[in-house]
């Protein structure tokens, strides 16, 4: 009786949990709680979590108040949606009153189903806004009043007191500068981001952070401290003895506003009365590294019982706030740490640690000594053939640490205002450290990890944690081609080309917002896009086909990725210009001027081979990036209803492909260049009328088997030379390719023991010296975009409408794969493809998330007899549609969790 009893409250608790629904990961802007925002209409995203299968959002309702207490309670409200009928659960847009600055809004959502279901109303989250308008600024601009303070001096700290003299309900600091800072609150660091203000186009914008610090400061006497430091805003960048590039002082910006518990106010900013002096830190540069002698540290210097007699005074200098805004990408901080995996004595007798891992970040290190000892720390991604530390490729970057002890117990340093690209570290010092006493420490911008994929294959995952790791090294808040030479700068190219990959691994939709703004900045007036972002080159360094098309390329996966079309109306005139810059450049519809990188690093073997070289015609290059882009503005100006604009690019897409024809390719259909990439770059943008394209993907095919199943492609060519090889039906020459080991390769790399993607398929060559030291990065991700082809084919896991609000699981078994898994959590929750083929038996695991729909294509399913969970999948009821194609079955279908099981011929 008892146990019926259990058994019916069982069977209770089941169904009501499988009715229940719930609401989860609530963001504002793509992030949780936000601190600090300008957006003015702010767009909320919230996940269903439901048990029943095919759960669909039939409506939701948003709340938004200033009273967190009285918003639970329905009360106070400062804007409600009401019930609006709607599956949109992603990007949402407020549409109360117009919010002001420094206000805390606080909002809830609730949500009904397809299903009768109905959520409770969600957690209260909150979104506050930073200062809108220059005139919220009462803090003056303030520089250090101490002499020689513009080149390699040593890095100024400004100090003031404060008094906040009644209880404080709550305290923010608004706070940027010339230059990088650290800033402290009494005696305690502010916050955990590091290089702030970050890296921007700054004399077009300049970035502000918002930190609470009501925990910092007390009600009394209270002490501000700040070290500023040269960082992008004046360091060299570029090359040599290029710096100054923003300007030549270092300055702060600093407004502490505290709310007393009365409600009364209290404003604390930077001005006259501020003293500056010198410390610690001697030297500090992005290239460089840090110099740092603690025997100069002032103790206490952040403190209100500091006595800064000798301490000079500052200036206060009128800078225009226009170029002000707030951040919006994630911070950089820090993140997984390392212990060595070993520590060695090098043939040439130097003590050097490996961690394991290249790794972008620096070295934390604890230490004994005497006052005035030195512990010198060099980094480097590789050893030499023979087992020595090897320097030669960060050609003119010293990365060095220089620290000088104080003595009397043990001191522990990490660097403030440098970074490192290195899996190795060479410590000279009079005591020798242990392996206890040293730690890596990674450091990249705090983007949510959001993809991961898996097979069976250890050498393919091997390569999917090198791309992941390329990724975190490269993207340190604007994404750079190498993280370690003197170099780390935005290159276009490669960051469009890694840009759809990076969408998988991580949610990368503000860090790319931010950085596109910065293009749009730096774009010159007639359209042309530098060759770096931000651009430190200079206005003629720019409008490289491939490089120059980040302006339409990213904004559009950005876009597809997330289903944010604010990115496409944000760029969208910057995406024009690009545009119209080549439309006026052409001459008969060829965009065949100026300079062009090209297909960047080919396969171009020494002469002693067999004197073939993939080089493709670079015009042919830039005539099919040209129509690429074209297609980017048309559909994009379709997305966003300029009729007008339709119609022009329509127009202008069927005049290049017309010119590229005749230009390029032989009425046989041969292109003037047989090279891989020229192939690969004709199919991809449908450069060819479709009656030419089984030939021309022939070609391709052959190629790579003329290759011996190898690439020849270069930094243009890489990204779609697999997945054109599936769209025509060669996926058994893309897993060749995958699958290959020796060079030039994706596993090559691997095999010689790479940790990250190397920046040329020869890095390391095969009689183990390296390539030339003038350009030979360890962590470049360019060539790290095939991840994207293995997430879409491998796994076969891929939206089908922007945001994922549609998607298609269709794996591609092959490669003597027995199992692939790749894994989403997309903005509508976790997708999920994984697949295995054992003895015989096919089995698909697929992971739909609520509010979306999806499709599943099954492979050589149409002759099997096909089960879900064990029930024939005609009597499924969540899906939808079934019919054959070809020797695929394809299911339409609702969200949920299913496994799919079928004999498959191996
Ligand atoms: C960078 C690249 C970049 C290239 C331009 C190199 O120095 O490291 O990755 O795209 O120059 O061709």
């Amino acid at each position: 009786m008892r146990s019926i009893s259990l058994l019916i409250l069982l069977a209770a608790t089941l169904s009501l949990q499988a009715q229940t629904l719930t609401i989860r990961d609530l963001t504002c802007e793509h992030q949780n709680n936000p601190l600090g925002l300008d957006v003015t209409v702010p767009r909320f995203g919230w996940k269903l979590v439901s048990g029943q299968r095919g759960t669909m959002q039939k409506s939701y309702e948003l709340r938004v108040g200033t009273d967190d207490k009285a918003l639970v309670k329905g009360q106070k409200i400062l804007w409600q949606s009401g019930p609006v009928a709607s599956d949109q659960s992603v990007l949402v847009p407020y549409a109360g009153p117009a919010v002001t600055s420094r206000q805390r809004y606080y909002w809830q959502v609730k949500v009904a189903d397809n299903k009768g279901n109905s959520s409770a109303w969600s957690e209260v989250k909150y979104w506050e806004m930073g200062l809108l308008k220059a005139s919220d600024w009462t803090a003056r601009w303030i520089e250090s009043d101490l002499p020689g303070d513009s080149v390699n001096s040593p890095a100024p700290m400004l100090r003031n007191n404060f008094t906040l003299k009644k209880m404080v309900k709550s305290a923010r600091l608004y706070v940027t500068s010339h230059g990088l800072y650290e800033c402290y609150i009494n005696g305690q660091r502010v916050g955990d981001q590091f290089l702030t203000p970050g890296w921007t186009s700054y004399n077009k914008r300049l970035q502000y952070q918002v930190y609470d610090v009501t925990s910092l400061v007390t009600n009394g006497a209270n002490a501000a401290g700040v070290i500023l430091s040269d960082g992008w805003y004046r360091g060299n960048l570029a090359w040599e003895n290029n710096r100054n590039i923003y300007g030549k002082t270092l300055g702060l910006l600093f407004q502490l506003e505290a709310t007393y518990a009365d409600g009364s106010k209290e404003i604390i900013t930077s001005n006259e009365q501020w003293k500056s002096s010198t410390g610690p830190v001697t030297r500090a540069g992005i290239y460089y590294g840090e110099a740092y002698d603690a025997r100069l540290e002032k103790k206490d210097w952040s403190m209100s019982s500091y006595t800064a007699g000798d301490w000079h005074g500052v200036r206060a200098v009128n800078v225009s706030n226009d170029n002000l805004i707030a951040s919006y990408a994630p911070p950089v901080k820090k993140h997984e740490t390392f212990k060595p995996k070993s520590l060695k004595v090098t043939p040439q007798g130097e003590l050097i640690v490996d961690f394991g891992q290249n790794l972008v970040g620096w070295v934390r290190f604890k230490a004994n000594g005497k006052a005035g000892d030195k512990i010198v720390v060099h980094h480097a991604e590789v050893l030499d053939k023979k087992g020595n530390f090897y320097t030669d490729n960060y050609r003119a970057a010293q990365a060095e640490i220089v620290y000088t002890l104080k003595g009397g117990g043990e001191e522990v340093f990490e660097p403030h205002f440098s970074f490192f690209g290195f899996r190795y570290v060479k410590i000279t010092s009079p005591n020798k450290l242990t392996a206890d006493q040293i730690t890596a420490v990674a450091v990249y911008s705090d983007m949510a990890p959001t993809g991961n994929f898996t097979s069976s294959n250890p050498l393919i995952n091997q390569l999917q944690h090198n791309i992941q790791w390329g990724q975190k090294g490269n993207f340190v808040d604007v994404p750079t081609d190498c993280p370690q030479r003197d170099e780390r700068l935005g290159w276009t190219g490669d960051a469009q080309a890694f840009s759809r990959t990076a969408t998988y691994n991580m949610n990368v939709a503000t860090f790319f917002s931010k950085w596109l703004k910065d293009l749009a900045a730096d774009q010159v007036k007639n359209g042309r896009v530098p060759f770096v972002i931000p651009n430190v080159l200079g206005d003629s360094a720019s409008a490289s086909t491939g490089w120059a098309d980040a302006a339409t390329i990213i904004p559009w996966n950005v876009y597809y990725a997330y289903d944010d079309k604010r990115i496409l109306e944000q760029q969208y005139e910057s995406m024009k210009a690009w545009v119209g810059y080549m439309e006026a450049r052409s001459r008969n519809d060829l965009w065949n001027r100026g300079f062009h990188f090209g297909d960047w690093l080919f396969y171009r073997p020494n002469d002693d081979t067999d004197g073939r070289s993939a080089v493709t015609d670079k015009y042919l290059i830039a005539q099919c990036f040209w129509a690429n882009s074209t297609q980017i503005m048309l559909n994009t100006a379709k997305v966003l209803g300029k009729e007008d604009d339709v119609k022009h690019y329509t127009e202008w897409l069927k005049r290049i492909k017309d010119a590229f024809l005749k230009e390029y390719m032989a009425p046989s259909g041969r292109l003037v260049a047989g090279t891989q990439t020229a192939y690969v770059l004709a199919l991809n943008f449908d450069m060819l009328p479709e009656t030419l394209r089984a030939q021309a993907a022939e070609r391709l095919a052959q190629n790579v088997k003329d290759y011996d199943n190898h690439l020849t492609t270069g930094f243009l060519g890489t990204p779609y030379l697999c997945e054109v090889l599936t769209r025509f039906g060669y996926t058994d020459v893309a897993y060749s390719l995958l699958l290959q080991e020796t060079y030039p390769s994706w596993l090559y790399p691997v095999k010689m023991g790479a940790t990250t993607i190397w920046e040329r398929w020869d890095g390391i060559k095969t009689d183990s010296t390296f390539q030339t030291p003038g350009m030979n990065s360890f962590n470049h991700y360019a060539y790290g975009a095939i991840g994207d082809w293995m997430y879409r084919r491998v796994a076969g896991l891929r939206e089908t409408a922007p945001g994922y609000k549609e998607l298609i699981i269709a794996p591609q078994p092959g490669g003597n794969l027995k199992n692939a898994t790749a894994e989403l959590e997309t903005l509508y929750g976790p997708a999920k493809s994984a697949w295995k083929l054992e003895n015989g038996v096919f089995t698909l695991t697929a992971v739909i998330p609520a509010n979306t729909t999806a499709q599943i294509v099954l492979p050589d399913a149409a002759d099997a007899s096909v089960t879900e969970g064990g029930v024939d999948v005609g009597k499924v009821k969540s899906v939808t549609a079934m019919t054959k194609e070809g020797t695929s079955v394809r299911l339409t279908l609702g969200s949920g969790t299913y496994t799919f099981t079928y004999g498959m011929k191996q």
